[in-house]
């Protein structure tokens, strides 16, 4: 016993093991490495291993074990992955990388070691890395780069030291062959100086285009000279200085070094430097640089009084939130191409200061939601092409054709998210307008007049979001060459398109979603032969009208997403056009009635085509709402179309069922009575001259009136009575019918207030009326005993009393009586009797 109990544990213990780890869950225990891509990419993190885990294949290209606990790395140690193109080790508490340990990677170009505090480092450890591209060194407890192992990396592009302590920025000389170096990264480290002699290794005559990024370092001074002869593609040095006078003193020693961009000031949330320095960039004259940019100096101060005077000739500058009221200086024959001042403090657009600027192209004053007026004018900026002024609070009463004077080469205008802006339609100066961008601000003139009558040239439009309502049928008229118009969320007046884009004939891209729009005119995108995106979505369109949308046969993306449609009927699906490769009519309110049947089928057929395929739901009828209609059931159309048929026919079959029934009722009911009798009815003779039927209880009157003198008299009749003729063994009802009505010529009802009572004399006496009716047989003698209630005999004889062929007699109990209800009798039987032959004889 106590063995089978502890079976039936076991049992039940790993039935429930079964029942309760879920399976998915049993194969991560089993292999603890999600597959990414099939066979490539293989991510196994935060596991306690020591090695390549089991279930990575030798396919593997990608592998990440970061977060793992692999502590120290010895020779081959990625054997089984020869074909790794990205090793990623963050975080796994190594502390020694022996010698050889990525021996078998020939192909690895990405290697990840973020956060391993690395004591020992072999000689030897990068050894195999023959095409190693990255290499991310970044907080591993570096402090130094002479004792870095990496002199044969000769591929290397990006050597990233980042937060380590490494104290000193001298490049040991095998920086000289790292000749693919792009970027070397020593951001928050301890590097406290640069010396002459520390960049040597980058002197190379070949090396152009190399990133230094030396930010966040504590860098107190810049030997004069140390990066002179240097050529760098990019020179970081944010938040790098303690104060303003290491950082004046210290960018002078940045002469004589050619740099494509320098990048200079503070991080937002690492800003210290105080105490600001007139000439603070006096030190830039001496270096060669394209661009520069300062970012975040809170305390800058005297605004751009010396701000320029060291970098007037270079070619872009920009200029990142550092609290410049105005501009007060501007250097006289600037060089200045590109100028941009981002989250910059004007509260007005320096425009007379900036028009300075002579050789300027591109300015940019962006995102200072202080910014408001524009009342200066730009003037002679005849080089200008590209003015951005977008996400500020201007506020402009005459646009713009005031505002540019003699600026005949702007081709970009960007006004979009700012407060207010009115045109007037004077475009005069800037009649070479391409770019025109003014969307999410209130505008007024658009809609009711035709503001851009002059821009001929203008190919992109945006006044999305701007309060326009497009009330004048000429609102676009002169954008001749416009290829793009975004308007999306404004309105048209009566909430419907008429006519709105009847020149626009090089339109290719229209967006005029969220417009409130319920109707489109037929004629409306008539001239919009070349349009290619169409964007209708958001509004409340009821239908797809094929004649509307019949003209654009160059269409290749069309968005009537969130609208009011139910269906898109076979004449609109033919009419959209061949090109079209993108088609989104999801959320709207679509009716899966199966009338639409075709519709639900070609939306299955359609998924290429159709976009958001997963918000197509169905709104009608109730019991599918918001089924989707991928997974509409199609078949349980065909189901119900059955069903309805069926229906149809069933009920349309039980009416003329009712109508015969009632029609025939008789006929039908006899028939009934037949079926459930004899089928060889007709070949019988007729062997009786009268059935009797009558109550049992009455059996006896019957023996002694009726067949006692009938069939003893003369002639003989001869009778048929149920207790005696009745075959037995046969059922009831075929006796009543076969021995009963089909072989005899009359019917003798005996009428007692037992009859009237008996359900089973009333069922004779019904069958015996209607096979009178049907057959046309001989009548029913009806013989009423004495004591009948005389209202239920009508009742129940109804008019069968009174038909031609029927005999109505009554009995009573008196001779005289008797004697004429024996002769009234014998008469009606003896109507149509056959004789046989004895009989003749014997009479
Ligand atoms: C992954 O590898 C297995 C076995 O090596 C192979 O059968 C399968 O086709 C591969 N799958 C892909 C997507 O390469
Ligand atoms: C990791 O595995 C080792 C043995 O291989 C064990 O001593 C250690 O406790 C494990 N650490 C954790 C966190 O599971
Ligand atoms: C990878 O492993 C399979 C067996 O699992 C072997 O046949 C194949 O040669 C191996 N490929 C490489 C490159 O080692
Ligand atoms: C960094 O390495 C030094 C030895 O070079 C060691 O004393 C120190 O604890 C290490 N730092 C960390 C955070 O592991
Ligand atoms: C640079 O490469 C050349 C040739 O590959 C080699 O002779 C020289 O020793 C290398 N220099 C350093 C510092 O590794
Ligand atoms: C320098 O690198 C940038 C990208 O970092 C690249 O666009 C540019 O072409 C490179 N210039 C040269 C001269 O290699
Ligand atoms: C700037 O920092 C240096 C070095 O720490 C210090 O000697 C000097 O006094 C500081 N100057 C100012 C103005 O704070
Ligand atoms: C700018 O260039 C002009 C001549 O090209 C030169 O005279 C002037 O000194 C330069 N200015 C600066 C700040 O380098
Ligand atoms: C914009 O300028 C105002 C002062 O004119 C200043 O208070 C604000 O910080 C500036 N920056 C942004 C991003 O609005
Ligand atoms: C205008 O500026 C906004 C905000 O910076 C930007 O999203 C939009 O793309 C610009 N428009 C053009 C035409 O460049
Ligand atoms: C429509 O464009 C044609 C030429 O493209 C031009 O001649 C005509 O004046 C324009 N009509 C309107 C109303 O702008
Ligand atoms: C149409 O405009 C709506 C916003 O009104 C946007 O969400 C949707 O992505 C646009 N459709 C296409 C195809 O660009």
């Amino acid at each position: 016993m106590p063995r089978r109990g502890a079976l039936c544990v076991g049992t039940l213990l790993v039935l429930l093991q079964l029942a309760f780890v879920p399976s998915p869950l049993a194969g991560c225990l089993l292999n603890p490495c999600v597959e990414i891509t099939p066979n490539t990419t293989f991510r196994c993190t935060g596991l306690n291993i020591s090695g390549v885990p089991e279930g990575v294949p030798n396919t593997t290209q990608n592998l990440d074990l970061s977060f793992s606990n692999l502590k120290s790395l010895g020779s081959n140690y990625f054997a089984s992955v020869p074909e790794l193109q990205l090793l990623d080790l963050s975080r796994c508490h190594l502390h020694s990388i022996e010698d050889n340990s990525f021996m078998d990677l020939p192909r690895l170009s990405t290697l990840i070691l973020t956060a391993n505090s690395l004591q020992h480092l072999g000689k030897a450890a990068f050894h195999g890395l023959t095409s190693l591209k990255k290499l991310v060194l970044v907080e591993t407890n570096r402090t130094s780069l002479s004792e870095l192992p990496i002199g044969h990396l000769h591929t290397l592009q990006e050597l990233n030291l980042g937060h380590n302590s490494i104290t000193s920025l001298k490049l040991p000389e095998y920086f000289a062959n790292m000749t693919s170096l792009r970027h070397l990264s020593f951001f928050s480290n301890k590097i406290t100086s640069i010396s002459r002699g520390d960049l040597d290794a980058l002197r190379g005559g070949n090396r152009l285009n190399l990133t230094l990024v030396l930010s966040l370092n504590n860098i107190k001074s810049i030997e004069p000279g140390a990066l002179a002869g240097i050529r760098l593609a990019e020179l970081a040095l944010r938040s790098t200085f303690e104060n303003f006078s290491v950082m004046q003193e210290s960018l002078q020693g940045l002469a004589g070094l050619q740099v494509s961009r320098l990048v200079l000031g503070e991080f937002s949330d690492a800003e210290r430097l105080e105490g600001f320095e007139r000439g603070l960039l006096s030190g830039l004259c001496q270096v060669q640089m394209e661009e520069f940019v300062l970012f975040c100096l809170k305390d800058f101060e005297h605004d751009t009084d010396t701000l320029f005077d060291c970098i007037s000739n270079v070619s872009t500058i920009r200029l990142v939130d550092l609290g410049l009221e105005k501009i007060s200086e501007v250097p006289p024959l600037s060089k200045v191409k590109h100028l941009e001042c981002k989250k910059c403090d004007f509260e007005e657009v320096p425009a007379w200061k900036l028009s300075l600027f002579k050789e300027l192209r591109v300015l940019r004053i962006t995102k200072n939601r202080s910014l408001k007026d524009f009342k200066q004018k730009f003037e002679g900026l005849s080089k200008l092409e590209v003015m951005d002024f977008s996400e500020n609070s201007l506020n402009i009463r005459t646009c713009c054709s005031p505002k540019f004077q003699n600026c005949p080469n702007l081709k970009h205008l960007n006004l979009s998210f700012n407060s207010y802006i009115r045109l007037t339609g004077d475009f005069t100066s800037v009649k070479n307008l391409l770019y025109l961008d003014l969307q999410h601000t209130t505008l007024f003139g658009p809609g009711s007049y035709p503001v851009f009558l002059s821009l001929q040239k203008l190919i992109y439009l945006d006044i999305s979001h701007t309060k326009t309502e497009v009330k004048s049928q000429c609102t676009f008229c002169g954008l001749n060459s416009l290829q793009v118009l975004k308007m999306a969320g404004n309105s048209f007046g009566d909430n419907k398109l008429e006519n709105n884009f009847k020149n626009l004939t090089h339109l290719h891209t229209l967006d005029i979603s969220s417009c409130k729009l319920e109707q489109v005119d037929p004629s409306t995108f008539d001239a919009l032969s070349e349009l290619k995106e169409l964007n209708i979505s958001n509004n409340k369109l009821l239908t797809f009208d094929p004649g509307v949308y019949q003209p654009l046969q160059a269409l290749r993306v069309l968005d009537f997403s969130r609208n009011q449609l139910t269906v898109l009927l076979e004449s609109a699906r033919e009419v959209l056009p061949h090109s079209l490769v993108l088609l989104d009519i999801s959320q709207n309110l679509f009716d899966c009635s199966c009338v639409y049947l075709d519709f639900l089928k070609w939306v299955k057929e359609e998924q290429e085509l159709l976009q958001n395929e997963e918000l197509m739901l169905c709104h009608m009828p109730s019991y599918v709402a918001n089924v989707s209609l991928l997974s509409f059931d199609l078949s349980s159309c065909h189901v119900s179309m059955g069903t309805v048929v069926l229906s149809m026919f069933l009920l349309s079959s039980a009416l003329l069922l009712l109508f015969l029934i009632y029609r025939y009722y008789f006929q039908l009911y006899y028939s009934l009575v037949l079926l459930s009798g004899c089928k060889h009815s007709a070949e019988r003779g007729e062997t009786y001259d009268a059935f009797v039927i009558h109550s049992s209880k009455d059996q006896e009157w019957v023996i002694k009136e009726l067949v006692e003198p009938l069939e003893g008299g003369t002639p003989p009749f001869h009778l048929c009575l149920y207790f005696r003729d009745f075959l037995p063994g046969v059922p009831v009802v075929t006796n009543i019918i076969e021995e009963g009505f089909l072989s005899s010529r009359n019917v003798i009802a005996v009428i007692s207030t037992d009859f009237l009572e008996s359900k089973w004399c009333s069922f004779e006496f019904d069958i015996a009326q209607s096979w009178q009716l049907v057959e046309g047989k001989a009548g029913i003698i009806m013989v009423v005993l004495e004591g009948v209630n005389k209202a239920l005999l009508r009742q129940r004889l109804g008019l069968s009393r009174y038909l031609r062929r029927n005999t109505y007699l009554e009995w009573k109990d008196k001779e005289i009586s008797k004697h004429i209800f024996w002769r009234q009798l014998t008469g009606v039987l003896l109507e149509g009797k056959n004789w046989h032959q004895e009989e003749v004889k014997l009479m």
